[in-house]
């Protein structure tokens, strides 16, 4: 079988903010082999837009290797098995997988193998409530953060994938909770939809005053997901023994190859007896099930709300993911594939 795909390649590394410029589209016609045993052909469906990634188009990525100049833009989608040769993914069936940028790719699914949907899940729960951005707040809130009862808890990029669903869990769980977003509309679904306590538009607020306002008494748990000012701005307002889950410091990401850098006032942590962990989504493996179906009984009840921002069109995938760096974009970032039937 011989199938075109369309595919979007890393032309050059960026060395400043990311532009069009660092992308190059190429058509190939894919001649799909015959299929060894484990490996599956899957057409992609619905591209997720994650900032991890701009973090490996860096010659100096970190967690994972960086991507290779004039190959497809790694990243990962929801797609379809089109053609299998593993019992465990029939022709059909909906999975996770790092498809990178491009329509078709063939997979050893048992190497790594990717998630399956489940039937009774739809495509639009699969990326949001039960998607790895839910379960990392999750993890990232209950076991770094530690919220006691009683105690503030404080979000960045709360209007986004993950700080939304960090925020929210947090109020399921009584605490009050503030949250940090850029923009009244934003702000206003955080203060709406999310029924958060407060919350603080740091493009047009003074977010380190703010909180002094807000929390007399100190901010016991800081989700951060942006670092740089804004992670300076809360730990000025830590109350003693607070805990900060690291999760992710995208203020920084969009820049040259500067890695991210750490808080100004040391001293306030060590006098504060602060606590800064950092974490990753996947790692509580023995608990993921507990989580997902915790999140999925929240969602279903109405206690969290979830927000997608499906974009359309494949010709759009760089402009559409360089949207999470001006925040020109309101729920989890996605891109659907325009030939592909979702
Ligand atoms: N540790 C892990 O395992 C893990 C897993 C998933 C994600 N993460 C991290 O979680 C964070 C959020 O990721 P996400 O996928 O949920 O994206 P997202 O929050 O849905 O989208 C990114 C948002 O970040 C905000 N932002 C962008 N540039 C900013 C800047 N310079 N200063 C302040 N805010 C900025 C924008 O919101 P505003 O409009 O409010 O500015 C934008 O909408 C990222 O740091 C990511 O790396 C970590």
């Amino acid at each position: 079988m011989n199938l075109m795909n369309r595919q979007w390649l890393l032309a050059r590394r960026p060395d400043g903010p990311l532009s069009n410029d660092n992308f190059e589209y190429r058509e190939l016609e894919l001649q799909v082999p015959q299929l060894q045993p484990g490996e599956i052909l899957v057409q992609s469906l619905l591209f997720r837009c994650t900032p991890a990634m701009r973090t490996m188009m860096k010659a100096n990525s970190q967690f994972m290797p960086p991507m290779t100049v004039g190959e497809p833009v790694v990243g990962s989608a929801s797609a379809r098995v089109i053609q299998s040769a593993n019992p465990d993914y029939p022709v059909g069936c909906i999975v996770s997988a790092l498809t990178g940028w491009q329509d078709y790719v063939v997979l050893d699914a048992n190497k790594m193998p990717p998630v399956r949907k489940p039937d009774d899940v739809s495509l639009e729960d699969f990326e949001g409530i039960l998607g790895g951005n839910s379960v990392t707040a999750y993890f990232g809130l209950l076991k770094i953060g530690e919220p006691q009862p009683g105690d503030t808890v404080v979000v960045s990029g709360a209007a986004g994938s993950t700080g939304s669903i960090a925020a929210q869990i947090a109020r399921v769980k009584q605490h009050r909770v503030i949250g940090i977003a850029g923009g009244e509309e934003k702000c206003a679904w955080l203060r709406n939809e999310c029924r958060l306590d407060a919350v603080i538009d740091y493009k047009s607020e003074d977010v380190e005053q703010r909180l002094g306002e807000l929390c007399p008494d100190g901010v016991n748990v800081y989700f951060d997901n942006v670092g740089g000012a804004t992670l300076d701005a809360v730990i000025e307002n830590m109350a003693p023994f607070g805990r900060i889950a690291l999760c992710g410091q995208i203020s920084s990401y969009d820049e040259g190859n500067a890695l991210a850098q750490g808080p100004k006032n040391m001293m306030r942590v060590i006098y504060w007896r602060l606590k800064l962990q950092g974490f990753l989504g996947f790692d509580y493996p023995d608990e993921m099930e507990h989580a997902l179906s915790e999140l999925r009984q929240w969602h279903s009840n109405g206690e969290i709300v979830t927000r997608l921002a499906i974009h359309d069109g494949f010709a759009e995938l760089p402009t559409t993911y360089r949207r999470l760096f001006d925040g020109s974009h309101f729920g989890t970032l996605l891109l659907r594939n325009d030939q592909a039937d979702t």
